[in-house]
């Protein structure tokens, strides 16, 4: 039973009010909002049990060290990862993708090849070109068509054995448009030996994922964006490709022996997991798992759906819209401008003084805004508590807004 009253009833912030309006938390794609369960988590964490964990021989050290282990194993069953060892936490994508861009630097050189997509955040871009420029490699993007769909038949031209990494993510953040990744990985097997780096930051909160049967080597997501706290966030690496890459950071908890002459590095997990990590956090997001597995991902995926279908439906029915991305695949997220009045920001300041948060600007993808030959979008971004009401809100904002500033 999908029983969205209940549902909402876990997150109290939903019950607060913006600007004397009834808060309408349309910016999900940014961030989501965390249920009671994964708060109450965090407070019995730093009321019960904060001890560091790993190297203490005392009881709380020792309990702190289980709970986190334990966690890492819920998500290990969130990604149908084969090892525990290979859920890695991060503090989020972003340092998921910078990670792995630095630990491949030894196995690029001059004129290999790294393919990304014109739909990538800013965090699939910037670090590929780091390692492009430590490295003499060049960086290919696969192109897109007016709909922002991927154009695969320019993939098959940019693969070829100079493509050392293929980096793209499962859905993008700025259009919700969920990419052909079945095919971009089976193309890259099948024509060369690269790594595939999937980033799946918008695809985590709303899809099932299952790392083994999508055959990727590293597959990165924020927990912030699924109901877990900030700063968390996970890499999945293959065994054997993190068994083999070197260490990211250094300093405590990734050695094995450490001597003025040499260190040796810790096996998996460990070795990816320089210094204090974010216990309380970390633990916090295996109940963010539990939370979205005791909904369900059927049930997640369908309301979600439902909602974006139903928000395309009413928004298309207002003159001079535009919604990016319209004629794609999509989930999550709808980007849109309203043409001839004004600019994304003065659209969502409006919607802001209604209650309704969404997001304006260009969402860490210039790219695609340089394509759309705009400065930014208003994007509304769903979870699973939103309801078809807010939709209704966030219509007859977007409404008013036209009015005002037309
Ligand atoms: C597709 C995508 N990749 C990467 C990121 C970066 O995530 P974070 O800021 O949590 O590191 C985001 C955040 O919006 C994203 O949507």
């Amino acid at each position: 039973m999908f029983d969205i009253q209940e549902i909402r009833s876990q997150f109290s912030i939903l019950d607060r009010e913006v600007n004397g309006k009834p808060l309408v938390y349309l910016d999900n794609a940014a961030t989501s909002q965390k249920p009671n369960s994964v708060l109450e988590v965090c407070h019995a964490y730093y009321t019960e049990l904060n001890a560091n964990v790993h190297r203490g021989i005392h009881t709380l050290s020792q309990l702190a060290t289980e709970e986190m282990e334990l966690s890492r194993r819920k998500i290990q069953k969130f990604i149908n990862a084969e090892h525990d060892f290979e859920v890695i936490f991060t503090k989020g994508t972003t340092e998921g993708l910078n990670l792995i861009a630095y630990i491949l630097t030894q196995k690029l050189q001059k004129d290999d090849e790294i393919i990304i997509s014109y739909l990538e955040h800013h965090s699939n871009i910037v670090p590929w070109q780091m390692l492009c420029e430590r490295t003499g490699a060049k960086l290919r993007v696969i192109p897109i068509d007016e709909n922002g769909i991927l154009q695969m038949d320019h993939f098959d031209q940019l693969l070829s054995e100079k493509t050392k990494v293929v980096s793209v993510n499962q859905v993008s953040n700025a259009l919700g448009i969920v990419n052909p990744i079945e095919e971009i990985i089976a193309k890259t097997r099948k024509n060369t030996d690269a790594y595939v780096v999937i980033d799946g930051a918008q695809s985590a909160p709303h899809f099932n994922i299952d790392v083994q049967k999508m055959d990727c080597d590293f597959f990165v997501f924020s927990g912030h964006k699924m109901y877990a706290p900030m700063g968390t966030g996970i890499l999945y690496g293959k065994r054997e490709i993190l068994e083999a890459l070197p260490p990211f950071h250094g300093g405590g908890e990734m050695i094995a022996t450490c001597s003025f002459e040499g260190t040796t590095y810790a096996g998996l997990p460990f070795k990816y997991e320089a210094g204090t990590p974010n216990v309380g956090g970390n633990i916090a997001l295996g109940a963010a798992v539990d939370f979205m597995h005791k909904i369900g991902h059927t049930h997640i995926q369908n309301h979600e759906n439902a909602l974006l279908e139903y928000a395309q439906r009413q928004l298309l029915e207002i003159d001079g819209i535009k919604i990016y991305g319209e004629k794609a695949n999509r989930t999550g997220v709808v980007s849109f401008n309203l043409e001839g009045v004004g600019i994304a920001s003065d659209v969502g300041m409006i919607l802001d003084k209604m209650g309704i948060a969404v997001r304006t600007g260009h969402h860490c993808t210039q790219p695609i805004m340089n394509f759309f030959n705009i400065a930014g979008t208003v994007r509304a971004s769903f979870a699973v508590y939103n309801t078809f009401e807010e939709i209704d809100a966030l219509v007859e904002g977007v409404k008013k807004a036209q009015r005002m500033l037309s």
